[in-house]
């Protein structure tokens, strides 16, 4: 960093990258583990198979090689990153991931850290990142999201193992001083829901010496309270969508694509049909991948970046939701 550069009034959006674990679970293999079906997972959720880490993979070496293929994209050299963010609930390291995901890349002039916000980590981290280089002390950043929710699911609990998956994507964006491209955004939490889905620390009462007692360390696997999250999504992403929209002057016409965090068809469809979204306007992929989490966002980007169906200039509307509770929305321009 070499100071303040109160020029740069935007970010540009130069690269995408992601990675998903080479083990597929199909619904159908899930079915020989709790009492479920192909069919059931299908028609309530549109999810087909989620991929699983292995025992070789985790939340740095998947950010890893997402940060890496997206720095590919953009063309950067490493030594010219000046951030790294890293978005996950499922780090391997609680002291944080990101430095380790920085030590693999060699970008040896970037500060790097985590931020947690479940599913909206990403969309959290992309604001996040970008006020520093709109700020103008760095110019460029990697936002990672990645998440291994294998590690954490109950593969007992028929009503939320099969909604999750692991993976991870990351973008590289770059300050400008003549645009912006990321047109606006919104950004919410509510605690008081926070009960509705939750990872929590599994306290057992242990004592060091007499008198003084702690509480070992641990977690307990996923809870959710899947209706409740799921009328929450169907009411709340709508809104805070509507709501940027008329903060940055925008309708849906105007918008190419509507990219959701990939939690449920069903909450897709029906956010877009309250927004009046087109179903082709409407990009999924979650029948491949399931819930990853604080990937679905970038990975979705990158593969639509890839195949060529998000094209140069296209104007993204983008929400991320979920534990906290915590939502946002964004409206970006890529390129
Ligand atoms: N297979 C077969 N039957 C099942 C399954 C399953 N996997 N899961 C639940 N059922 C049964 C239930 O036992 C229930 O049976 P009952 O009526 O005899 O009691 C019946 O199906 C209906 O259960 P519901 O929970 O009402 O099913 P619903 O239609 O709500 O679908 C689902 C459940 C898919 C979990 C839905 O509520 C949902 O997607 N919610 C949102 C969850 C979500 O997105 N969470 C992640 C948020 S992001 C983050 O931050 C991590």
């Amino acid at each position: 960093m070499e100071g303040i550069n109160f020029n740069q009034i935007g970010v540009s959006f130069k690269g995408s990258g992601s990675y998903v674990p080479k083990q597929i679970l199909t619904n159908h293999k899930i079915s020989d583990k709790v009492d479920t079906s192909d069919e059931w997972i299908k028609s309530r959720t549109g999810i087909s198979q989620r991929r699983i880490a292995g025992l070789e993979e985790n939340v740095t070496q998947m950010g890893y090689k997402a940060a890496m293929s997206a720095i590919q994209m953009a063309k950067w050299d490493v030594e010219t990153i000046d951030l790294i963010v890293l978005a996950t609930s499922t780090p391997n390291d609680l002291f944080g991931s990101a430095p380790a995901i920085q030590a693999k890349l060699c970008a040896n002039n970037a500060v790097a850290f985590d931020l947690t916000a479940a599913c909206s980590g990403f969309l959290f981290a992309l604001i996040t990142a970008s006020q520093f280089l709109k700020g103008g002390s760095y110019k460029r950043a990697i936002v990672i999201g990645a998440d291994q929710m294998s590690s954490y699911v109950d593969w007992n609990d028929r009503r939320s193992c099969i909604l999750f998956g692991d993976g991870a994507g990351a973008i590289a964006i770059e300050a400008t001083n003549e645009f912006d491209n990321l047109i606006g955004f919104n950004m919410r939490t509510d605690g008081q829901r926070g009960s509705f889905l939750n990872l929590p620390s599994k306290n057992k009462k242990d004592s060091i010496i007499d008198k003084i007692e702690y509480s070992s360390g641990g977690f307990s696997p996923v809870q959710m309270n899947g209706q409740e999250v799921y009328k929450f999504a169907v009411r709340e992403v709508p809104l805070i969508i509507k709501d940027l929209f008329k903060k940055v002057n925008y309708n849906s016409d105007k918008v190419d694509w509507l990219l959701l965090h990939q939690a449920n068809q069903r909450i897709l469809d029906s956010v877009g049909d309250k927004l009046k979204f087109s179903k082709e306007k409407i990009l999924s992929n979650l029948q491949n991948y399931g819930n990853t989490s604080a990937g679905t966002i970038p990975l979705m980007i990158d593969e639509a970046i890839r195949n060529n169906t998000i094209k140069q200039n296209d104007i993204i509307a983008t929400s991320g939701f979920g534990a906290g509770l915590s939502w946002g929305a964004a409206l970006i321009q890529w390129g």
